[in-house]
């Protein structure tokens, strides 16, 4: 059984599709004991509490230096036993000791079809802007293993959704959510905790 830590940054809805999955009996091979959010107040802090999993921040800006604050992650994850890390819409970079130290075992969801729309400064609302802005009839979502190449890690699933008339980033956003990301993500999870990759 895999000791999963998910990170987090804001409303946590794939976070939250991890947890019922799991209460769903989809990730035999998993369970999620930690969630690590990089500012205090986030939704997703709520979601883990009433889960009943043990909620933590971990904050750039406490510490002097990247280095420091992958070293106080790194300790976190370890002092929590964790196998697996699910980076689930977390705004913070990952240092190359933290990498380092979960080699293929740290799994990113990004919303679109990498290598679209990806890479530095992509990060949610913004993806689905620069998509609408390019006019893509096809997007996606993306989860991969992460590595030092922002977005770069190998590909585990990918998921196409449509673009339509009319659509906003908000709405594309929803869709590419509800479509693709919360289905994706717990499959990967299970894909991992079950050695299926
Ligand atoms: C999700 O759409 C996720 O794909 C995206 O942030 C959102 C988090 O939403 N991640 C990235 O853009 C990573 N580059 P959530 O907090 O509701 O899960």
């Amino acid at each position: 059984m895999l000791n999963i830590a998910v990170l987090v940054s804001g409303g946590g809805t794939n976070l939250q599709a991890i947890l019922d999955a799991e209460a769903r009996g989809e990730i035999p091979g998993g369970k999620v004991t930690l969630v690590v959010a990089s500012k205090p107040g986030v939704f997703a802090l709520e979601r883990a509490k009433n889960a009943g999993v043990p909620g933590i921040v971990v904050r750039r800006k406490d510490y002097e230096s990247s280095e420091d604050f992958d070293a106080a992650l790194l300790k976190e994850l370890h002092d929590h036993q964790i196998d697996l890390v699910v980076l689930a819409g977390f705004l913070s970079v990952l240092g190359p000791s933290v990498i380092a130290a979960y080699p293929m075992r740290i799994l990113n969801i990004h919303p679109s079809l990498i290598p679209s729309f990806c890479g530095p400064g992509y990060y949610g609302l913004r993806v689905h802007e620069e998509a609408l802005k390019r006019g893509v009839k096809v997007t996606g979502a993306t989860v991969h293993f992460v590595n030092e190449e922002c977005d770069g890690g190998p590909i585990l699933l990918q998921k196409a959704v449509e673009v339509l008339p009319g659509d906003t980033p908000e709405v594309l956003q929803k869709r590419v959510m509800e479509q693709a990301e919360w289905k994706l993500l717990p499959r990967a999870i299970a894909m991992v905790c079950n050695n299926e990759v």
